[in-house]
């Protein structure tokens, strides 16, 4: 469900026309809908009704300040994986108390600001690591909140890329190891637990793979318990995924009926967290891009646009498939197959192969589920300034972020004699 949709052969965002945003602000161009986003944050609310929950937004997935406010003022938490993270989430108004620190190689200078300003939980993913929060917590005064990110060592059938859930993956402790760092955790008097956590992969389109996690995950915690170390919350991480192409991914409803059904078949009634961030955002935004050429190759046809792989990598990165489509539907012209391809000085700089589009010079195209990991993984390659971003809401559009000069690129650079 999303908020981007034709009216009159001519696609909208919200209430804004494309076209006229391509042309008061440039391509390319990231269009983000507050709508659609809010309504995907509600859907999984929703779904878990009045069981206690939290979803924390996983910010790498977009980080843009405007994202992150939208998100805050719903109430949402955060995931975050930097200290830089963490920064933007409170600039943008988010609460340090709702934040969840994930990632394997938290830095010094990190743990320390995320004690400082008091987040809610480390989600600790090896036992030198929780030795160093510990180390840090002592010598500030203070008590860190952890859960140990388990490695539950089931196959999340998605991109070896993303796939985060295997024991060959650097993510996390197996549940072996995890034993012994809750017992260090629970003795430790400035660690305290809180819960257990784990994220198995990225744009999962099944649930059989997060249910073996979570049956895993819950088997641990009943282990624990015997113990006598209470765990009070478990993080199932992000990963349900979106339709790029003709993937049915499972709906929140359906993927909060699996965990509940799980807790039940485990008889336990323990407050939940998520971690989502492709779900959320990755159907509310796309990015816009102009023709520039045609070209015959000696095989194909090449459709040239002006956005390229440093604006837009996941299909040269993963092989990710992303749609494309016309701005303005033109009934009466001609399609044919084309790569569509961008100026950068690589093959792999494509963003979407084989394509049949109906396209001239100077044509508006839009690529959709370009809200998550697409402005996130941008880069300045080739000295290209990173893309404008806006927000619509409603017939309103915000700039979140302005084009990049091509000064600011060099902006921090020095000549030496
Ligand atoms: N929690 C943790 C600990 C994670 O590592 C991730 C994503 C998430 C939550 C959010 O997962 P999501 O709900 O968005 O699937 N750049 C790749 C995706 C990398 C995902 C990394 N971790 C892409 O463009 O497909």
């Amino acid at each position: 469900m999303d908020h981007f949709n034709f009216k009159d052969g001519e696609l909208f965002a919200e209430g804004c026309s494309v076209r006229s945003l391509a042309a008061t602000h440039g391509t390319p161009l990231f269009v983000y809908s507050r709508t659609t986003l809010e309504q995907h944050w509600f859907a999984f609310d929703n779904a878990f009704g009045d069981y206690p929950h939290q979803i924390h937004y996983a910010v790498k997935a977009n980080g843009n300040l405007a994202v992150l406010g939208v998100l805050a003022k719903l109430g949402s938490g955060f995931d975050i994986v930097s200290g830089g993270e963490l920064k933007r989430v409170m600039a943008a108004g988010g609460s340090a108390g709702k934040v969840i620190f994930s990632g394997v190689g938290k830095l010094e200078w990190e743990i320390e600001l995320a004690l400082d300003v008091g987040i809610e939980c480390f989600n600790v993913e090896s036992m030198a690591e929780l030795e160093r929060i510990a180390r840090i917590a002592k010598a500030r005064g203070k008590v860190a909140p952890i859960s140990m990110r388990i490695n539950p060592d089931v196959d999340a059938k998605t991109h070896p890329y993303i796939s985060t859930g295997l024991k060959d993956n650097k993510f996390g402790v197996s549940l072996e190891r995890a034993l012994s760092c809750y017992e260090f955790a629970h003795q430790h008097p400035n660690l305290s637990v809180l819960g257990v956590a784990c994220h198995i992969g990225s744009q999962l389109t099944e649930l059989s793979p997060l249910e073996d996690a979570m049956d895993r995950l819950l088997e641990f915690v009943k282990k624990l318990r015997t113990t006598g170390i209470e765990i009070k919350v478990v993080d199932f991480g992000g990963g349900l995924g979106v339709r790029y192409q003709d993937e049915m991914p499972p709906l929140p409803d359906q993927y909060w009926q699996a965990l509940l059904t799980r807790m039940q078949a485990h008889d336990l009634t323990l407050p939940v967290a998520i971690e989502p961030g492709r779900a959320l955002l990755g159907n509310a935004g796309i990015m816009v891009t102009r023709v520039e050429y045609i070209k015959a190759g000696e095989v194909g046809k090449f459709c040239v646009v002006d956005a390229a792989m440093n604006d837009f990598i996941r299909p040269a990165l993963y092989g990710a498939y992303q749609e494309i489509i016309n701005v303005d539907q033109e009934p009466d012209s001609k399609a044919a197959v084309y790569d569509v391809v961008g100026p950068i000085c690589e093959s792999a700089d494509f963003l979407g192969k084989d394509r049949t589009l109906a396209v001239k010079p100077g044509d508006l195209l839009a690529i959709r589920t370009a809200g998550a990991y697409c402005f996130a993984l941008s880069s300045n390659y080739n000295a290209r300034a990173r893309a404008a971003e806006i927000m619509v809401d409603g017939e309103a559009a915000h700039v979140v972020r302005k084009r990049e000069s091509l000064e600011d690129l060099y902006a921090l650079e020095s000549l030496i004699e």
